[in-house]
């Protein structure tokens, strides 16, 4: 297939809008699967995506179709559908020429549809609008080909109108697919050069890499170099992915496809790397920026005894996603552990699911926090942490405020689109989210684009839930980076009976670190079982106590009314103890359900 043959495109869409089910329709039209297989999303892979209907993992595959008596060679490109995987659409497609943007005909653009349109637009890729779902009573497919009117250079009447579900018109799509967009440029005569545009681990297999073909040819046997480590590689196998990996022997410029190479682990396979041959080196492309965590978290075992087992299946976990950071950590209650960063609470979220179902293990997550900039003074305090300036990941370790001279918070630029009488109401939740409007729009008459600034703190944990509530499901959001700002941010921390809870440590704005310590230590005391002495809980905000409750003694041992009785009824009451305590943990003397801190944070 040269490259006039080849047409390298992605899908982007809203959570929902129906991708997976398209990408799904298209494989089955150019019977890439049978129909036998086609009602299990066959590019969705994971058990999580799978129980939570989205996309975590960007999936590849190649289409054959014949059209006007030629035959063509679509490679798809498959991307996630969450806020937290938006790095990697952005790296889907830069394998791209053009994407299909997919639009519910029921829910209209959505913030997402727009994030993803400007990212394809940046890019200079072909976009073909798809309208979809038009098989729903309820579609509007005109009212929504008006708003992307207003959005796109595009003719109301060339928006494509399908039902995935259904396959109407989806032939149409493939057709529109090879005449708009653009065949790959590509020089087969040049030295071999490909992007690394996503990697996986799988068992037995190794680390496999999906590479965009960009000049010359590549083929199995071949000495490559990845540029960014400069280690040499010897391709052993090298194919299409159709959609699992099928070995072709080579790749051609135009093409897209998988490699292994026996490379070990995914952190020498730097996406977004250039691979060359051996003996003929090329100019590097353009690397993309690496994926940024913004949310860390300590994951600790239940116990110590099981620290190399969760070692194991972290170091595996993080093979498959290499936008995953970790560091060692401990802490005083939990021991020996990890603080990981995640993209965003949902990735979290999904790596912990991960853990739980394809390793079976068992971990206990901290509250998630963010990191903070903070400059400090003192000759001894710079030594002690080796620069002025510092990135505080685990809220513990901040440093005394005495030492501060000031603090910095993340930001994100977020996009909310909403009907036009829920203004008020995103106004009010905006403020008292401190963010700062920058642009307000009419998308048409009856919904709205705002662009916002937020501090990432403030919407980290339920601002989407929210948002969802106060306008009965129908705003929709997305966010990206948008640098630091300083701030006045101070430490709130807890402890019950003087033992610091080092996991509910956390960094708040001043104007409501007081609030937070009064409503978390009363959520402690209301959640901490009673136990068979008194507990205080007590909040600080920096080093002053701000709120102090009681928790009082339980009066009686379980085993009490055995005594004298029954020995096996005690020992089975015990035994019943037993089983409670591997839900539970130790924070001092003090026995406390395994997950009680972070399900606190979560609900407030
Ligand atoms: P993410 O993977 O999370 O990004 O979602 P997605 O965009 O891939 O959506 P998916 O394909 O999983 O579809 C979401 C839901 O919409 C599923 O329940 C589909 O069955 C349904 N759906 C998709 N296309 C159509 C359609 O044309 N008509 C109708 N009625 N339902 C559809």
């Amino acid at each position: 297939y040269p490259p006039e043959r080849v047409r390298n495109f992605s899908i982007i869409a809203h959570v929902d809008h129906g991708k997976s089910t398209l990408a799904d329709r298209l494989l089955e039209i150019t019977g890439t699967i049978s129909s036998r297989q086609k009602n299990e999303q066959v590019l969705d892979r994971l058990q999580v995506e799978r129980e939570r209907g989205i996309t975590v993992k960007a999936q590849t595959a190649s289409l054959f179709y014949t059209y006007k008596g030629e035959n063509y060679l679509l490679n798809l490109v498959d991307t996630p559908g969450h806020v937290d995987f938006n790095y990697e659409v952005a790296r889907s497609l830069a394998a791209c020429q053009g994407v299909i943007l997919l639009v519910d005909a029921n829910q209209g653009v959505q913030a997402q549809t727009v994030a993803n349109m400007f990212l394809a637009w940046e890019s200079d890729l072909e976009i073909i609008p798809v309208l979809n779902k038009i098989d729903l009573p309820y579609a509007d497919p005109e009212a929504v080909a008006k708003q992307i009117g207003n959005l796109l250079p595009v003719e109301e009447s060339d928006i494509l109108k399908i039902s995935a579900k259904t396959g109407l018109g989806v032939e149409e799509v493939l057709k529109t697919v090879i005449e708009k967009i653009p065949p790959p440029v590509s020089d087969w005569e040049k030295p071999a050069k490909a992007l690394l545009f996503d990697s996986y681990f799988e068992n037995y297999k190794g680390v496999i890499c999906n590479l965009a073909i960009i000049d010359g040819a590549i083929h199995k046997g071949d000495k490559i170099i990845a540029h960014s480590t400069q280690r040499e590689y010897v391709v052993q196998n090298i194919g299409i992915l159709y959609p699992k990996e099928t070995p072709t022997d080579v790749l051609y410029g135009g093409q897209v496809g998988y490699i292994t190479a026996g490379i070990k682990t995914s952190s020498e396979a730097v996406v977004g790397d250039t691979f060359y041959l051996k003996d003929s080196p090329v100019e590097p492309l353009p690397g993309f920026k690496p994926a940024k965590p913004m949310v860390f978290a300590g994951i600790f075992p239940p116990d110590q005894s099981q620290l190399s087992f969760l070692r194991d299946a972290i170091n595996k976990l993080v093979l498959n996603d290499s936008s995953v950071s970790v560091d060692l950590d401990s802490s005083a209650s939990l021991g020996q552990g990890w603080r990981l960063g995640f993209l965003g609470l949902l990735h979290m979220d999904v790596f912990q699911q991960r853990l739980e179902q394809e390793f079976n293990a068992s971990v206990i997550v901290t509250a998630p926090n963010i990191p903070y900039k903070v400059k400090i003074q003192g000759a001894k305090y710079i030594k002690q942490y080796g620069s002025d300036e510092i990135t505080v990941l685990n809220p513990c370790r901040m440093p005394d405020s005495s030492v501060i001279t000031e603090y910095q918070e993340p930001l994100v630029l977020a996009t909310i689109i909403f009907p036009v009488e829920y203004i008020g109401a995103i106004i009010n939740l905006v403020l008292e989210r401190r963010g700062e409007q920058i642009e307000q729009t009419q998308l048409d008459n009856t919904r709205v684009l705002m662009k916002v600034k937020f501090p990432l703190n403030e919407i980290l944990v339920d601002f989407f839930d929210i948002l969802k509530s106060i306008t009965s499901g129908y705003a929709s959001f997305d966010y990206e980076d948008f640098g630091y700002q300083v701030s006045e941010m101070s430490k709130v921390s807890f402890f019950l009976n003087d033992v610091e809870v080092e996991d509910m440590t956390m960094i708040c704005h001043i104007s409501k670190a007081r609030n937070m310590a009064k409503k978390i230590c009363a959520k402690l005391k209301e959640k901490i079982p009673r136990q068979l002495f008194k507990v205080s809980v007590k909040g600080k905000v920096g080093s002053q106590i701000i709120a102090r409750e009681d928790i009082n003694a339980l009066r009686k041992d379980v085993t009490a009314k055995c005594y004298g009785g029954d020995i096996t009824r005690k020992n089975k009451l015990l035994a019943k103890q037993a089983e409670g305590k591997k839900k539970m943990r130790q924070i001092g003397s003090i026995t406390v359900p395994k997950n009680v801190f972070i399900d606190i944070v979560r609900k407030d």
